[in-house]
């Protein structure tokens, strides 16, 4: 990880609130390819594909191998290629990936789409757990308190953030996420597309904050094993929730 990105601050440091690790260095997302010239920029590589935690089979039968092998090995690679490209000797060069995301507009469709698929599938991948270990598939700590005090029960997330996913019209994401003015404060989103609650400047201000877990609802990430049959890959997609990684993610 990138230690200059890791210690960048949040939002919240921002308002001289707290320190918080951007979710993209706590994903490994690396940064903006920059040849070191552009203004506060350092010299990086560029944004990488995150290696999986986990084999490629790992996740069966809720994912299979050969989805899980398109899915990261193409479609994820892809989006970091393609991303890269589009920023190279670009201003944004060196930046965060909340800073690009941030500053995409409407009209910026390669970052808009490439950006976007970057930070959402190094989020996907990272709170997908094989484990067979109980505490990592149920909420506890504080996150278990605050999913309490917003949604009612863990149970009523649970129901909200699958229909969310599950109804979101075509392709697209369901999220959790947590309000960045009210760390206390989580909400349910879906978006379109490869869009993120991070995209200050195309998605509504109802539902931009810290995407603490997201639900890839693509049909390139199920159709193979689950065809038309959605919601049943969403509720697999749960099953498999690495809680203690969620929790890991929030500010
Ligand atoms: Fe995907």
């Amino acid at each position: 990880m990138d230690k200059r990105t890791f210690l960048k601050v949040g939002s919240l440091a921002g308002a001289g609130i707290v320190a918080t690790p951007l979710v993209s260095s706590l994903l490994g997302c690396g940064s903006a390819p920059s040849s070191g010239e552009a203004p506060h920029a350092t010299t990086s590589e560029g944004f990488t594909l995150p290696e999986l935690g986990f084999a490629l089979e790992a996740l069966e039968p809720a994912v299979d191998r050969m989805t899980m092998r398109i899915h990261h090995g193409k479609h994820h690679a892809g989006y970091v290629r393609k991303l890269n490209a589009a920023l190279t000797n670009h201003a944004l060069s060196g930046q965060s990936l909340e800073a690009v995301l941030a500053a995409i507009t409407v009209s910026d469709t390669g970052l808009r789409n490439n950006g976007g698929g970057h930070f959402n599938h190094a989020l996907f991948w990272n709170i997908l757990t094989p484990s067979p270990n109980p505490q990592d598939h149920v909420p506890s700590g504080i996150l278990a308190e605050r999913i309490t005090a917003n949604f009612g029960s863990q149970e009523a997330m649970l129901t909200e953030l699958a229909q969310a996913a599950s109804t979101r019209f075509g392709s697209g994401w369901g999220w959790l996420v947590q309000d960045t003015h009210q760390p206390d404060r989580l909400f349910v989103a879906s978006t379109p597309n490869q869009d993120n609650p991070l995209m200050t400047g195309i998605v509504d201000a109802e539902i931009q904050g810290r995407p603490i877990l997201g639900i890839d609802v693509w049909e390139h990430a199920y159709y193979l094993n689950y065809q038309n049959r959605r919601t049943d890959y969403v509720a697999a997609i749960l099953d498999r929730v690495n809680w203690s990684a969620v929790a890991g993610l929030m500010a």
